[in-house]
This record gives C-alpha cells, structure tokens and sequence, in this order.
C-alpha cells in the first residue's frame, strides 16, 4: 500500500483527470471528495450572484457537506489535494474536508486547475485551516493536459519517492556530478555567446544555455542538491577558443555532446527524466558540428 493519497474535488472532471495522472505516477491511493448535494450546472453559474456557488463562496465559513466515506488520514504521511479555483481560491468543501481530519505531522501539496488564475494565497488558507503541525507545501496550478514527463519532474520536487528509489551512494555522486556539470555548462554557453559576434551562434549558444539550466533542474529534482555554478570550464573553453579558433572548438563541444548521451545511457532506466536530456546531448552535438561547418564555409 501506497504512504500517498491524492485527494480531489472536481465539478465538471479536469482536476480530476489531473489527480488520476498524479496518482499513477506517484503509485498513490486515489480519494474523491463527493459533495452530499451535487452541484448543478445552475450551481456552478459564477455570473449568477444567487447561484449556490457564489454563495458559498462569499462566506468564508461555508463548510457544503460532503458524502463520501471518510478517507483513511492515518495511513499516509502525504497528501495531495486538487481542486478548481473557485474564486480565486479552493472551494468550500475542500475546507469542509481540512476540517474533517487531523492531518498533524503530514506533508500537504495543494494542486488546482482553473480558468487561468494562479493558486494564489491558497496555501496559507489551507495551513491556517489545518494548524502549523502540518507541512503545507505552496502548491501549484497544473494545466488539465499537463504531461506526464512535467507531472513527474513536479512530484520528484517533493522527494517522497526517493526512499523507493534508493539511490545509492555512488549512482548520487554520479548524478550531482552530472548536474554539476550541467550547470557549468549554463556559464559555458553564455561566456561563449558573448565571445562570438556571429548572429546565429550568439542564438545557438543561448538556446544551448537555458537547455542546459533545465537539465540541471532535472537532475536536482533527483538528488535534492543547490549547487553553484562554476566558470572554470567557460575560462579554460575561452582558452582554447583562442587557441584554435571557433570552428575547431565547436568541433570538440559536439563530440562532448555527442559523449554525453553514452554517459547518462546506464541511468535512464531508473530515472527516465534523464531521456530528456540524453535527447538534447544528441540534438546539440548535431547543431555545434553544423554550426563548425556553416563557419567553415563562411571563412
Ligand atoms: C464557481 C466557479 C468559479 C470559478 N472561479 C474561477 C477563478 O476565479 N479563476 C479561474 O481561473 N477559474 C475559475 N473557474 C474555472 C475553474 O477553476 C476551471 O474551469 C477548473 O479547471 C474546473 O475544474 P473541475 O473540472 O475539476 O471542476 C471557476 C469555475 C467555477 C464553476
């Protein structure tokens, strides 16, 4: 059995195709939060100051039954919870549900979708609700057709999975080296934009830079570490660019690439994130050798 509940309400079904996509990845029991009374399309009419929607929402105290059987607070130590923005905010039978439970010593991560609102103060509605025992995260808006690969680099955040994963001494020295690497590589491409006055290397290099922050990110969601960026690697590159000009050293950095895939091959399996970033090792050794022979050419 699963230590992670994801627990939603939904009106008309898009938070709820959001909850079941996060409990699949997350291996996590699933729990709908089921008004007593459902509400209807005329409940739901937000333009309607009289419909029930708006009048539970204009009363911060409103606490709308809810007739599902009680869910099982106990066993889990993490809690999803989804919901719409009603309003700017969670909808009164989610705090009907905080109410109902002791959720002392549990980790809760709110998630909403919505017309386009953020998740707002949302958060610390829900931590004054449930008192200060409880680890509230701030939550996050997802979009109703977000996809897996974000679902899992969002929840990775949470490390509640990481126990399961087991990631042994040597593999996480492996990836906070990877990552490491990675976000050297961010300082890499921006010195190395600033040093061509080619146009479209100066947009080669700066797309390659912000691809590379995002393998970073990828990789911390794994291992949990903030690490800082180092230029040694864009001083002694800008060496070397010296040395042996541009073409021949985008040369050298599309083998790096290329090298790249191989060495983040044996780590997919468990971490497929990493599938990502081996796709882009590929694209951006392709992209520096074609930018070498386009040089070439132009000299
Ligand atoms: C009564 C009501 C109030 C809403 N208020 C907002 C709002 O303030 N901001 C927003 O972006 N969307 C708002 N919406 C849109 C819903 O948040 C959005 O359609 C959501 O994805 C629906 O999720 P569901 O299908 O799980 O109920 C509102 C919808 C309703 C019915």
């Amino acid at each position: 059995m699963s230590n992670i509940l994801v627990t939603f309400f939904s009106a008309s079904g898009v938070t709820k195709k959001v909850a079941k996509e996060i409990a699949s990845v997350e291996k996590a029991d699933l729990f709908e939060i089921i008004p007593e009374v459902p509400y209807t399309e005329q409940d739901l009419d937000w333009k309607d100051k009289n419909s029930r929607s708006t009048v539970e929402m204009n009363d911060l105290n409103c606490r709308p039954a809810i007739s599902s059987k009680k869910a099982d607070i106990e066993k889990y130590d993490t809690i999803f919870i989804g919901f719409p923005i009603w309003w700017g905010r969670e909808p009164s039978i989610i705090d009907t549900f905080l109410d109902s439970y002791d959720f002392s010593g549990k980790k809760i991560i709110p998630f909403c979708t919505s017309g386009g609102s953020g998740i707002g103060d949302t958060s610390k509605r829900i931590k004054e609700i449930v008192g200060n025992s409880a680890d509230v995260d701030s939550g996050k808006r997802l979009g109703g057709n977000i996809s897996e690969k974000d679902l899992e680099l969002w929840t990775n955040g949470f490390h509640i999975n990481d126990a399961s994963k087991h990631i042994d001494e040597e593999t996480m020295k492996k990836l906070i080296a990877f990552q490491q690497a990675e976000l050297d590589g961010v300082v890499t491409y921006q010195t190395l934009e600033k040093l061509t006055d080619d146009e479209k290397l100066k947009e080669v290099f700066k797309k390659t830079a912000a691809d590379e922050g995002r393998h970073a990110s990828i990789l911390k969601s794994y291992t949990g570490a903030v690490l800082t960026p180092s230029s040694e690697t864009a001083n002694k590159l800008a060496q070397t660019l010296k040395a042996i000009g541009m073409p021949a050293l985008l040369e050298t950095i599309s083998k790096v690439e290329y090298d790249g895939y191989d060495l983040y091959r044996p780590y997919a399996d468990k971490f497929p994130l990493l599938v990502d970033i081996m796709a882009d090792e590929h694209k951006h050794g392709n992209i520096m050798s074609d930018e070498a022979s386009r040089l070439k050419e132009k000299n």
